[in-house]
């Protein structure tokens, strides 16, 4: 087993208190019946006495215009990794899925990979251009685009980079940092394909270029075919106005495909007869193999699973006894149709209880109830999609494509689980 090399990279590991509240909690799911967790409690508001919350008025219906969390949740964040942010600008931030449960990530916790900082658009001034080998280039405000038939969908959005850390061996203590530059959203939006239509394509059309109008300029050619297959121009996410930082007013959504792809502040898309061989589909986005040749245009993201509780920002603090095991699957192939756990390291695999809807292209929720008996855990799970594809291990990647990739690593990931409940990432062979 290799130890994570670099576990204070992370966040830091259970600290010691955590770890006697482990200790004092053992056993006690019965006695407490799961309502209190002992050594955090204050007697006062206990039963038989009337807790304090019951005595008073709360607050009135103005105290918060737009709601927030509560300060109990202060904790749950967005999070970045100072090695890995290059300036505030060009820089990423995780989403903390050992926090979430269902499929739908909240607004306010969607991670964030901007390459020019968070572009401040107007939306009186905001134009979509649409221009190339189109009959009729024309040039849209977010009124006109609000006028074409619009559609809500579920889908997962997944950086390249996401584990892309992990490929030569475990790095980050926490599936926040490891697993959590995806997130998953109801998009509300026009279907590309009305908006092309609109313009009309010359018959030698072959691919888009959606270029974004913040200060990076992000650009990438995207085939015909995706763009009248399922790509949309969104301006809602999960029913209210996309945020700034997810590309507020509009944005490309390119379901099951690399997060890169998914232009935000969108101004303008090009329709060409050939790719366009921009920055970040030569330079960036590519696949170095071991032969010094790139796989290129990798665009699909595989199908990809973790356990996000345990974990090593979410260790066991209940002691032994009922474990509810939690994860995430996904595939840019199409549906989840299995998912298998095992808690001994790959020696026996139990197929895991998938629950909440399953839709293409969207993350999946998954739980794998057992009895713990305190003894060290090899935590790990193995999605499936609909086309029969398995999510490979690590070293069965590393085989094929070698370790000079940062993109679209969707191996096998491993915690391990101490007798003391805390969690460390480690690799297995
Ligand atoms: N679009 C523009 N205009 N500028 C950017 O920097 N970053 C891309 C993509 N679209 C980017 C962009 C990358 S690399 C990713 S992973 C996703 O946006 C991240 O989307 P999110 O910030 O909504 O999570
Ligand atoms: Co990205």
């Amino acid at each position: 087993m290799t130890r994570s090399s670099k576990p204070e990279e992370g966040l830091a590991s259970p600290g010691r208190r955590s770890l006697l509240k482990a200790g004092l909690a053992a056993g006690s799911l019965a006695a407490t019946a799961g309502l209190v967790r002992a050594g955090e409690a204050n007697p006062e508001n206990l039963p038989p006495n009337v807790a304090d919350w019951s005595r008073y008025l709360g607050a009135g219906v103005d105290a918060a215009p737009y709601g927030v969390p509560s300060e109990h949740e202060a904790h749950v964040v967005r999070r970045s990794v100072e090695w890995l942010t290059a300036s505030r600008e060009s820089s990423v931030n995780f989403t903390p899925l050992h926090e979430l449960d269902g499929i739908i990530t909240p607004n306010g916790l969607c991670f964030e990979r901007h390459h020019g900082g968070v572009a401040e658009m107007t939306p009186t001034d905001y134009r979509l251009m649409i221009n190339g080998l189109v009959e009729t280039p024309l040039i849209f405000t977010l009124d006109d685009l609000k006028r074409f038939p619009r559609e809500n969908r579920l889908y997962f959005l997944e950086c390249a980079a996401n584990s892309g850390m992990e490929w030569r061996g475990a790095q980050l203590n926490g599936c926040q940092f490891t697993h959590g530059m995806v997130h998953c959203v109801m998009y509300t939006g026009v279907p590309l394909k009305y908006i092309l239509e609109e313009a009309g394509l010359k018959t030698n059309a072959k691919w888009i270029m959606p270029e974004g109008g913040d200060a990076s300029g992000m650009n990438r050619s995207i085939p015909l075919e995706k763009a009248l297959d399922d790509c949309m121009v969104a301006f809602k996410m999960n029913g209210e106005a996309l945020r700034p930082e997810q590309g507020y007013p509009a944005r490309l959504v390119v379901p099951g495909w690399e997060g890169n792809m998914w232009v935000k502040w969108l101004r303008r898309i090009e329709v060409g007869d050939e790719p366009w061989h921009a920055r970040e589909e030569t330079s960036k986005y590519t696949d170095l193999m071991e032969n010094g040749k790139a796989r290129r245009f990798t665009w699909v993201m595989d199908t990809k699973s973790v356990i996000t509780n345990p974990s090593p920002q979410a260790p066991v603090t209940h002691g032994k006894g009922p474990m509810v095991l939690s994860g995430l699957a996904w595939s840019g192939n199409g549906r989840i149709t299995r998912v298998d756990v095992t808690v001994d390291g790959g020696k026996n695999w139990h197929e895991a209880r998938l629950d909440g809807p399953s839709l293409p292209k969207a993350l999946h929720r998954f739980y794998y109830e057992f009895d713990w008996d305190g003894s060290e855990l090899l935590l790990q799970s193995r999605a499936y999609d609909e086309t029969g594809y398995v999510q490979p291990t690590k070293d069965a990647l590393r085989a094929v494509r070698g370790t000079n990739s940062i993109y679209h690593n969707n191996g096998i990931q491993t915690w391990y689980v101490k007798a003391d409940g805390s969690v460390e990432n480690v690799e297995i062979s």
